[in-house]
């Protein structure tokens, strides 16, 4: 009768609307065979990024860091310590005892005009801050060695040489691409005695590994990604000297940049990518880090109430404006289960959108698609690092730790389960546990300035 032809009318255009959906979303579903290419490619780029002839055409920098052991819990000392290039400026004081670490640490915002701005006025900005620092926790009589922990891909000549090689994650300050780093920090406070200067990779790694000896990798996946681990010096081209080892800082948020990628990229990539300060650049990290993630859910959300599979086709101007869809969006998002849309009605108020339920279900399953790449994208990469860490070690089976940091990673609630499982799909000969750091920028830091130190007294 009419009833069961009205039911059948709305099950096809149920059915309709969910291969549209499935139409727009394919392009972001990776399948296990996509996952060992990107596995297979990173592996490729990192022999490459190793080599000495090869180096200069590679997209993974495979930076030499100078930090040749992970700590042995010898280190002591008082430190001053900065990390600049995540989501905050921190400056911290750190004290290394026999009895652990301990610390304070103050916050500080750089305003997107000093981001943005002259390198002189970013760094006079540092100092600022850190007399600021002194002051409060009173160290303006000390002149405590200091740590710096700088996000960003540096050439370093030593522990104390790192020239910067370009700004990542919206970092645009003039004068300063070329320069040492170290030097330029000197320069704004003569009265500064800066010691080392770490990736927050390395600072990560270093903290954990401070708990844990097996930590020889060290992973962010925050405002960027990127991963450092422990590479043996006989297969590095790029530095003199074939013994022992030295942690190589990947630099692997560039991976792809050299068009490897391009067959992953979907439309909505390419347009995030295109509207950033750095088109063309950081093309993995694009794919998977928090600065970005929010950006291609929105792409999604807007293509799809065009095609009026969502919010009945009515595109509101606020979503329509770029950053507006923060990534701990997806976070709330995703957490919330059938029962409890509730708090995805009050993003979407925010947003000045009215959505059925059917929105709400619809949007986090482009949240969860979003997500679950980045972090498949993510453990692909490490698949290929434990791997090589296996393989150099002649081993069948490899233990390992990694150190890792970042708001995604820890503030996500799928993000680290769906890089686990994937991980261990993709490298089932590889033991890989993880382990969150605590302030391991400030810690790592810390700990490379004591033994920087201590080299330094041992030389006098
Ligand atoms: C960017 C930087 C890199 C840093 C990462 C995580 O990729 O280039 O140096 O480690 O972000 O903060």
């Amino acid at each position: 009768g009419r009833g069961a032809a009205m039911v059948t009318a709305v099950a096809l255009r149920l059915a309709a609307l969910r291969r549209e959906v499935n139409e727009v979303l394919a392009p972001l579903r990776l399948s296990r065979a996509d996952l060992e290419k990107v596995q297979a490619l990173m592996r490729e780029e990192m022999e490459r990024g190793l080599g000495k002839e090869t180096n200069a055409t590679a997209s993974v920098r495979m930076l030499p860091t100078y930090v040749s052991h992970t700590p042995d819990g010898t280190e002591r000392g008082d430190f001053l310590a900065l990390d600049l290039g995540g989501t905050n400026f921190r400056v911290l004081v750190v004290r290394v005892t026999e009895e652990g670490i301990t610390m304070a640490s103050e916050i500080y915002v750089i305003p997107v005009s000093i981001m943005q701005g002259t390198g002189e006025a970013l760094f006079d900005h540092i100092i600022d801050c850190i007399i600021d620092f002194q002051t409060k926790q009173n160290l303006v009589t000390d002149m405590l060695p200091l740590g710096f922990t700088f996000s960003f891909p540096c050439q370093q000549m030593g522990l104390d040489k790192a020239l910067l090689l370009t700004w990542t994650k919206g970092f645009s300050a003039s004068g300063c691409v070329g320069q040492d780093v170290v030097q330029l920090l000197r320069d704004a406070a003569r009265r500064m005695q800066v010691v080392a200067l770490v990736n927050d990779t390395v600072g990560t790694m270093m903290a954990c590994g401070y708990d844990d000896p097996k930590c020889e990798i060290g992973l962010i996946v925050g405002t960027g990604t990127n991963a450092c681990y422990m590479e043996e010096m006989r297969n590095m081209g790029t530095v003199e000297g074939d013994q022992g080892r030295m942690c190589i800082n990947m630099e692997w948020g560039a991976f792809g940049d050299n068009g490897c990628l391009d067959h992953l990229f979907t439309h909505f990539d390419q347009v995030v990518d295109q509207s950033t300060i750095n088109p063309g650049k950081q093309r993995f990290e694009k794919l998977i880090s928090g600065m970005y993630l929010g950006e291609i859910v929105r792409q999604i959300l807007m293509a799809m109430t065009e095609k009026h599979l969502l919010f009945q086709g009515k595109l509101s101007s606020k979503l329509q404006t770029k950053n507006i869809f923060q990534t701990k969006f997806l976070s709330t998002i995703e957490l919330s289960n059938g029962l409890a849309l509730r708090q995805i009605q009050a993003i979407l108020n925010e947003l000045e959108i009215e959505a059925s339920f059917e929105d709400s279900v619809l949007l986090r399953e482009v949240c969860q698609t979003v997500s679950l790449r980045a972090a498949q994208l993510c453990a692909a990469g490490l698949a290929a690092v434990v791997e090589k860490m296996r393989e150099n070690q002649g081993l069948e089976q490899l233990s390992v730790t990694v150190g890792v940091d970042g708001t995604l990673y820890k503030l996500h609630p799928c993000f680290s389960t769906n890089l686990q499982n994937t991980l261990k799909d993709l490298a089932p000969n590889c033991n890989v546990s993880f382990m969150p750091s605590e302030d391991g920028s400030g810690k790592g830091a810390a700990l490379v300035a004591a033994v920087a130190s201590r080299a330094a007294n041992a030389m006098e």
